[in-house]
């Protein structure tokens, strides 16, 4: 049975190669002094920091940077970025990157007039907003995520080790995203598969939970369809426009709260795999390809019904002469392919894991309860050695 559910998104969303020049009408809603927050430069090489200072410009916006935001922001950074949040009186922080970006100036948002330490208040003790918010706007450079249109912010605690995700409402999560497909064509192809695994992720996530047979669970399998036609293109040819936006256009919808309606969801890949980087500092789509095969394969049975339609419906697996154990395992076969003809990291040892980390990693990973059986630190520590 489809749950009761509210839905709203507030972001509202700007897409295609023309899609830059929408931020002028933005720009108009709000002060004259911004934070512009990126990365480690990728924008200056590829021109879009030229393109979106000019119309800052054009617009008499007051800039104030932030440059330097790293790959799983770090709390460091977070504390960075409020001082000139709040030394500035700034009306708009304005993200141009990838999910770090964009996650980074989610949290700036909410920290900046924190009373108490935003990192122990809205991470560790994932408290309820109560204090005021600066606007975030987004021009995502980089697929995958889903941030630019939602209320989630991960931030690394790198000697904690510790990587906890928030998840913000309707009041954080991006007032506007600007999704301009051919600003991801520069993407390296380890980062592009990364976030092509982190699309699926996410769909995987929130599908296999429950085993109602509802909407959402066929929006999923239609996204998943979707992106498994699109990135076994774009594996081979990066440039292809029509794959890259139909990929950058899925990611979106992958997480931006639809799939999550009315019906409960997992996260666990992404529990494990947030711990691995919190210790490694491993790119995200790779910790969560290293470690979902080995995840999957211990839980199918308690999920069986759905890993069997999973092979069946996204996967075309023929279940004649098939026990529903065999068509569910053909899927994971099948979804194996996959990873590797796209070219993701398939193992933790790839990552840099050692045997000598399971324990702070297992300390690490948050033990969740929504999906077909809530597993044991010890049965994490078995799929991390899986996962070697
Ligand atoms: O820093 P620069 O120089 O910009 O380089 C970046 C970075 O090295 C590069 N890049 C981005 N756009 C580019 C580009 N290089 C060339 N051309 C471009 N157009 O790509 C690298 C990766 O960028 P990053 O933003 O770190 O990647 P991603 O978008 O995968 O974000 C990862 C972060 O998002 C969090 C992850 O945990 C991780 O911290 N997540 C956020 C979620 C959310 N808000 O809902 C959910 C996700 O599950 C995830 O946890
Ligand atoms: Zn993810």
């Amino acid at each position: 049975m489809l749950g009761n559910f509210g839905y709203c998104n507030p972001t509202r969303l700007y897409f295609g190669d023309n899609s830059l020049k929408y931020l002028n009408r933005e720009l108009k809603k709000y002060g004259p002094n911004i934070l512009l927050a990126y990365g480690g430069g990728s924008i200056k090489k590829n021109g879009i920091y030229d393109e979106v200072m000019q119309i800052l410009e054009m617009n008499d916006k007051k800039v104030f940077e932030v440059a330097g935001v790293m790959s799983n922001p770090t709390v460091h950074k977070l504390y960075e970025g409020c001082e000139v949040a709040k030394n500035n009186d700034i009306d708009l922080i304005l993200a141009v990157g990838g999910g770090s970006v964009c996650d980074y100036a989610k949290a700036v948002s909410v920290s900046a007039f924190c009373d108490d330490d935003p990192w122990e208040k809205y991470y560790v003790r994932q408290e309820r907003l109560s204090n005021p918010v600066i606007p975030v706007g987004c021009i995502l450079t980089m697929v995958g995520t889903g941030s630019e249109m939602n209320g989630g912010s991960v931030i690394t605690h790198p000697e904690q080790k510790l990587k906890i995700g928030h998840v913000f409402g309707d009041e954080v999560m991006p007032r506007f995203s600007i999704l301009n497909p051919t600003y991801t064509l520069t993407i390296p192809q380890y980062q592009m598969v990364a976030g092509f695994f982190d699309i699926m992720s996410h769909i995987c996530e929130q599908y296999f939970s429950g085993e109602d047979d509802n909407t959402t669970d066929y929006i999923s399998e239609g996204l998943m369809k979707s992106l498994i036609h699109s990135t076994r293109i774009a594996a081979k040819d990066p440039q292809d426009y029509e794959a890259r936006s139909n990929i950058m256009w899925t990611a979106t919808w992958a997480l931006n709260t639809l799939l999550s309606r009315g019906k409960t969801t997992d996260w666990e890949v992404h529990m494990i795999g947030q711990a691995v980087g919190a210790v490694t500092n491993a790119t995200h789509g790779m910790t969560l390809a290293a470690v979902s095969l080995p995840y999957y394969r211990a839980i199918m049975k308690d999920g069986l019904a759905k890993f069997r339609r999973f092979a069946v419906n996204v996967w075309d697996v023929d279940p004649a002469g098939k026990s529903d154990e065999e068509i569910a395992k053909a899927g994971l076969a099948a979804l194996e392919d996959w990873m590797k003809e796209i070219g993701v990291v398939m193992n933790l040892t790839d990552l840099g894991v050692t045997e000598e980390m399971f324990d702070d990693i297992a300390d690490g990973t948050f033990l969740l309860g929504g999906g077909y059986r809530k597993l044991t630190r010890d049965e994490v520590i078995a799929i991390l050695k899986e996962s070697m």
